[in-house]
């Protein structure tokens, strides 16, 4: 089996929903279900033996050792994290407690555990970090993206954090010779997603007759990935990727933010139209985000060379199967927007205004 950490967050349930598509080989799903993890995405799994879930976090050493003992995987995938950077910007201590102090426990009982193994299982065992982009920066226009050599630049509480966790996991490789493999991927959407980050947001509002809040000129770019393509990556890299490397994944999908609204927009006024009005007129430009990185984008030839995996979706045929996603699936939608959520929304927007 393998021990997924934060699969019940956005990019981690997609994983594992996919996972036991395709294999009947077990998973471990450790979760201490912050605001961002959510149960309700893996309500299809209910009673399904495959998928053992534990409520914990990634920082509790004993939970883990005890874990590792107990079911013995073959691999940890560490999904977990505090991801969002806005909530780094308003308070970075989370991200500092996960994505590095975790990130540290969960490498230090890995090795405990991947050091008592027979040599062929340790041999075959993977410790597969999932990272991001952000850690390499912002990119001018003109500049080539992002390899997996590009030096490292992180700018936000979010992406300093993760950029530790990246060291610290290839320090085990370099130093204990703990069989690693990090993955560094730009932005994803898709099924799932708490309705915090762009996409999801903008559909949300749209539905709901509400501004749709672009940080300053709405000219950042990001480069973007139908999430069951990160993950389809994220299984190719497991299996055949080589311990100790970076694989950096993207779809060669560089869009300004403003025509990511607005394509949003037009899918809407195609799928559910309102009366009169397109919903570009809620388009709202508002106060932009402190140190907003201004372009990410990520070369994915190492990826498709070297493990021969290609993106199945183009940005067309994934935002229109996610905008579809979030109509048909309302109460979702209503379930996160808790009063903790309402708290969040009230905070990040209403200094913007
Ligand atoms: P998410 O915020 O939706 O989910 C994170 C999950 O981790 C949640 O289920 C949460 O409960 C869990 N978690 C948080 N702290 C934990 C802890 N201490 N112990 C155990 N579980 C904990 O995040 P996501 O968007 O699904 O991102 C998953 C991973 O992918 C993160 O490591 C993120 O940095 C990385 N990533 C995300 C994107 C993106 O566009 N969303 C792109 C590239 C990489
Ligand atoms: O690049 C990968 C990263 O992508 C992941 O590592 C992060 O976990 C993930 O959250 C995402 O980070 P971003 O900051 O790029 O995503 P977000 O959806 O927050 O914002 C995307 C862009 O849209 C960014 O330029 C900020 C802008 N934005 C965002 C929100 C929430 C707005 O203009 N308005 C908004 O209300």
């Amino acid at each position: 089996m393998i021990l997924v950490t934060g699969g019940a967050g956005f990019i981690g349930a997609n994983f594992v929903l996919d996972w036991l598509e395709r294999s009947d080989e077990a998973i471990i799903n450790l979760d201490v279900l912050t605001y961002a993890g959510n149960l309700e995405n893996l309500k299809t799994l209910e009673g399904d033996k495959r998928h053992v879930f534990v409520q914990g976090d990634i920082g509790n050493s004993d939970l883990l050792i005890h874990l590792l003992k107990d079911y013995r995987p073959r691999a940890i995938l560490n999904f977990a994290a505090e991801s969002h950077v806005d909530r780094s910007i308003h308070g970075p201590e989370d991200f500092i407690q996960t994505n590095i102090v975790g990130t540290f426990r969960l490498l230090e009982a890995s090795r405990d555990y991947w050091s008592r193994l027979k040599e062929n299982e340790k041999q075959q065992f993977r410790f597969l970090h999932v990272s991001t982009d952000e850690v390499y920066g912002s990119l001018a226009k003109d500049e080539m993206p992002f390899t997996e050599t590009h030096r490292y630049e992180p700018n936000s509480p979010y992406s300093a954090s993760k950029a530790a966790s990246d060291h610290l996991v290839r320090a085990y490789h370099h130093t204990y010779g703990l069989p690693v493999l990090t993955t560094n991927c730009s932005n994803n959407y898709g099924p799932y997603q708490f309705p915090e980050k762009l996409i999801p947001l903008m559909i949300v509002n749209a539905l709901a007759g509400k501004s749709l809040p672009v940080y300053g000129d709405g000219q950042q770019i990001r480069d973007w990935l139908y999430v069951k393509d990160h993950c389809s990556a994220i299984r190719r890299v497991l299996e055949d990727g080589i311990p100790g490397q970076i694989y950096n994944i993207g779809g060669w999908n560089e869009k300004p933010n403003i025509e990511i609204v607005e394509t949003i927009c037009s899918l809407l006024d195609t799928f559910r139209p309102r009366e009169g009005h397109s919903y570009r007129n809620l388009i709202k430009y508002v106060a932009d985000r402190p140190g907003h990185d201004r372009r990410y984008a990520i070369d994915a030839s190492k990826i498709e060379r070297e493990l021969g995996w290609r993106p199945a979706e183009t940005f067309e045929t994934g935002i229109s199967k996610t905008v579809q996603w979030y109509l048909d699936n309302a109460a979702w939608v209503t379930h996160v927007q808790s009063g903790a959520y309402r708290h969040w929304v009230e905070k990040n927007y209403k200094e913007r205004a």
